[in-house]
């Protein structure tokens, strides 16, 4: 093993039932660089990284770190060898404070007691270091998805971590939040602290990786020595195998002249004083900050949240939505961004997943086995989810495969108004392509979709309106004609109202 290098992983096998992950893979990680991976949903980066923090156990092959042979068995070897792994889902403890949470485990004593104050004053130093504004008593629930993702990064530096893995670190990011993250990676391996990088970004990855590599099917394609020499189109093309375009043309669909759905002086939490207007056919996206209260609005509007004020008609007619059972009665469908939460039933399979929503707008759970695995393997066809069969629980998918099982769900219901809320999230490019024509099927049959994206391009080029929110209030409602990265961006942090 070379001596710039402090992770090396050779010859790695590993396999799942039904599901051959990685045959003889080979990667390493240099001493102070960050090494981004990238790859189609399913393609293994997850497990890839669940090898190296102890998670999962590889079935053959060689690790290497620092120079010697080591078997990492599980999180805490990883973790007593220098591999710190944040992981996209929070791992602190929500109700401790920051400073808690950094020394569990690993307390500094004074005696038979615990030396607080030099607690406090080592938490104070890595926050500094970090640019972070948090305090060492915070409240980590308290703290927005940034804020904990800075603390878990904090708790790498006290356990004095050599490699830091991070797995799709900004999934619920606002830009400023991003920006800061990717200052912070930089300045890590620049003190030497080596760095693995998941993406679905690729802009961000631009910003900050030495080396890429992409895989496709637990297939290394390319690792690159210089990002500054490669296009985004090239690994795209890496990833899924064939050329793609980064700009997504969708076909256009006449916009009919009945107003769909209408949501009038909407009150509620988060949410001030929102009207707009959604015709058939019509795709309305919505933009803003994280914490503008797009998601408050969904909520409001399907009745997960009550309004306190505010009418919603649907085709001229004033309807009561009192709860989301009313909302499906009257042919409305949310899809909501936490996948894990709130749109799928784990532990069971694909093809008990998918029907589901179908449903739950009849009165009797008619389950009609065989229109239901049909249905099942319509959209694992349709968008491409990576699975062995439609009879794999869905807890074995990657994550960008159980988001695609949320949208299957929701797509084979007969709803004609679809709220979606960060459809794309965590998604790849390539499917992303596969998504957005469904949606466009959607709107050919009438039907309309309100989008709350944080994806800037595609707001753009899905929209025909774009519904922009700020600070709970609606701050502009752009045409198409008016509809652009730059306009966008400039209501959603302030500005006039159009
Ligand atoms: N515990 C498990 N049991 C069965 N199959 C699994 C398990 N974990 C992962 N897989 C399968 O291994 C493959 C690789 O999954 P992995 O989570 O590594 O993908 P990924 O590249 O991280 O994708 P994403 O971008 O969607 O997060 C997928 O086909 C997945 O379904
Ligand atoms: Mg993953």
């Amino acid at each position: 093993m070379s001596q710039d290098l402090i992770l090396e992983i050779r010859g790695i096998c590993k396999s799942f039932p039904g599901v051959e992950v990685f045959d003889c893979f080979d990667f390493d990680l240099r001493r102070g660089e960050v090494h981004c991976v990238c790859g189609e949903n399913g393609a293994g980066k997850s497990t890839l990284i669940k090898m190296l923090s102890g998670a999962h156990t590889p079935d053959d092959g060689d690790i290497y770190f620092d120079g010697k042979k080591v078997e990492i068995s599980n999180p805490r070897a990883a973790l007593e060898m220098g591999i710190q792994t944040i992981y996209q889902e929070h791992t602190l403890y929500p109700d401790l404070n920051v400073m808690e949470n950094l020394f569990t485990g690993k307390e500094l004593e004074k005696g038979m007691f615990l030396n607080k104050s030099a607690m406090f004053k080592k938490t104070k130093e890595i926050l500094e270091y970090l640019h972070s504004e948090i305090s060492p008593y915070d409240i980590v629930s308290r703290l927005g998805s940034g804020g904990q993702k800075t603390v878990e990064i904090a708790r790498g530096l006290v356990q004095e971590s050599k490699v830091i893995i991070l797995d799709e670190p900004t999934a619920a990011f606002s830009q400023p939040e991003i920006q800061n993250l990717l200052e912070i990676v930089r300045k890590l391996a620049k003190t030497g602290i080596s760095i693995i990088y998941i993406s679905h970004h690729l802009k961000e990855l631009f910003q900050i990786a030495d080396r890429v590599t992409v895989i496709r099917d637990g297939i290394r394609v390319n690792t690159y020595e210089d990002v500054s020499k490669v296009t985004e189109e090239q690994l795209m093309k890496d990833m899924v195998g064939r050329d793609i375009s980064a700009f997504y043309k969708r076909e256009s669909v006449p916009v009919s002249e009945e107003v769909l759905f209408e949501a009038r002086n909407i009150v509620g939490s988060g949410v001030n004083d929102v009207s707009f207007k959604v015709h058939g056919s019509e795709l309305l996206g919505v933009a803003g900050m994280v914490g503008s209260g797009r998601t408050e609005l969904a909520a409001l509007l399907f009745g997960l949240d009550q309004a306190d004020s505010g009418e919603i008609w649907i085709r001229g007619k004033k309807i009561d939505i009192k709860s989301p059972v009313n909302a499906i009665k009257n042919k409305m469908a949310l899809i909501t961004e936490d996948r894990q939460s709130t749109g799928l039933f784990l532990d069971h399979t694909i093809d008990k997943n998918i029907p589901i929503a179908k449903y739950s707008k009849t009165a009797t759970a008619l389950a009609l086995p065989k229109e239901d695995v049909k249905l099942s393997k319509k959209y694992v066809d349709s968008l491409q989810i990576a699975t062995p069969s439609v009879f794999q629980k869905v807890m074995y998918l990657s994550g960008g495969n159980q988001q695609k099982v949320v949208l299957g769900k929701w797509f084979a219901t007969d709803a004609d108004i679809y709220i979606f809320d960060e459809p794309t999230r965590g998604i790849d490019v390539g499917t992303k392509e596969e998504i957005y024509k469904i949606m466009v099927d959607l709107l050919k049959k009438g039907k309309c979709i309100i989008m709350i994206s944080s994806d800037m391009p595609e707001l753009v080029a899905l929209s025909d309106r774009v519904l922009v929110m700020r600070k709970g209030e609606k701050a502009a409602d752009l045409q198409k004609k008016d509809i652009s990265e730059e306009n966008i961006l400039k209501y959603s942090i302030g500005g006039g109202t159009v």
